[in-house]
């Protein structure tokens, strides 16, 4: 097999982006797409081009036309429809948040481990060089020791219509968008926080549509986070040690317009190159890697659980008012 054949498994917003990443890539084709009706996996397919659709999404998974599935379904349907594909004989790309309890992470590493197929979540992010630049600052301890991370991600719907204001669905702004500076703290600091405070506010549906948390990872270092579905969008990141700081104003999405400066504790700023790649090419060329050469995912099922849990704390610590220990 030379070539990884993709199937969508839903006609998620989303999936314009994942699309042209896999015919960007140099071994993927994206062969299906599947729906929860036939009329609308015909139109989705019209409108991009792809050759086969399937009327609900078991009928993909039975069907040999697929190798591998890209899961970008409501959050509270990651958990099932992964473990359906890994026993159908998929491997999977499913979206982020991975999943809503430690347990169904559990039951998705279990069936990639029983199944022996490729299983990693969607973080596009962690893939793009703008990481990578991150990931030497830190290694070559040009910021010092890192003491401090803040990192915002902030933005509004056109339409209240969202499946990220249902509580059911694992709606909320930390479930969608604060699970990034989440995330990005963890590689920064090396492993989940010791400890959590969260504080949320929850609109009219009952999900939090303003959360800030603070982490803690012991010798003092911390990290705050901020989401928010209630202001305009915007993010950004700073990352403080004892010899510099790194900023960089679109460290999530938009990555093409971010601006990246490491401010020395002496001397002028260095504003720092960062290499175009389209943001959603490196998670799809990562499980290219995995599944025909048979290497491990960049963005491991370790890391991910490891996430989910500090989000999963920061949830129980807003709803106590308290912090929570890991
Ligand atoms: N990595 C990123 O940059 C990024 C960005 C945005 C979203 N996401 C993630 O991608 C996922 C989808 O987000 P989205 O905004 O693209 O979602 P969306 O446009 O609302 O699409 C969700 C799709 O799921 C299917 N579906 C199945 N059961 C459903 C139900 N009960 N209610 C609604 N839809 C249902 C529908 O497809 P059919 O009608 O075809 O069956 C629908 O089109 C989320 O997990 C989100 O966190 C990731």
């Amino acid at each position: 097999m030379g070539q990884v054949r993709w199937g969508l498994l839903s006609t998620a917003n989303i999936n314009r982006r994942v699309i042209p990443a896999i015919r960007q890539s140099a071994r993927g084709e994206l062969t299906a797409v599947a729906s929860r009706s036939q009329e609308s996996a015909d139109s989705y397919a019209q409108h991009w081009d792809i050759p086969q659709t399937f009327a609900s999404y078991e009928a993909m998974l039975a069907s040999d036309a697929v190798d591998a599935v890209y899961i970008s379904l409501p959050n509270h349907l990651h958990a099932d429809w992964t473990i359906r594909a890994l026993q159908a004989g998929k491997h999977v790309l499913c979206e982020k948040p991975f999943a809503l309890t430690l347990a169904d992470v559990d039951r998705m590493i279990a069936a990639a481990q029983e199944t022996g197929l490729v299983l990693a979540e969607a973080f596009m992010y962690r893939h793009h060089p703008q990481m990578k630049l991150v990931e030497a600052f830190v290694r070559d301890g040009r910021l010092g020791d890192i003491s401090l991370i803040q990192s915002v991600f902030n933005f509004q719907f056109k339409s209240r219509d969202n499946i990220r204001l249902i509580p059911e669905y694992g709606g909320g702004s930390l479930w969608d968008v604060g699970i990034y500076p989440v995330s990005f703290a963890q590689f920064v600091m090396g492993g989940p926080p010791d400890w959590v405070f969260g504080f949320q506010e929850k609109g009219d549906t009952g999900v939090d549509e303003f959360f800030a948390g603070q982490l803690h990872y012991g010798h003092g270092r911390v990290t705050q986070i901020s989401s928010s579905f209630l202001t305009p969008y915007h993010t950004r990141s700073v990352v403080v040690g004892t010899k510099g700081r790194l900023r960089m104003s679109r460290p999530f999405t938009n990555v093409e317009e971010s601006e990246m400066v490491f401010y020395p504790d002496s001397g002028e700023p260095e504003y720092v190159d960062i290499p175009e790649e389209p943001l959603y090419l490196g998670e799809i060329e990562d499980m290219h890697a995995a599944i025909l050469d048979g290497r491990p995912t960049y963005l491991t099922l370790a890391e991910t659980r490891n996430h989910i849990r500090t989000v999963l704390a920061l949830y129980e610590s807003a709803a106590a008012g308290k912090p929570v220990f890991l």
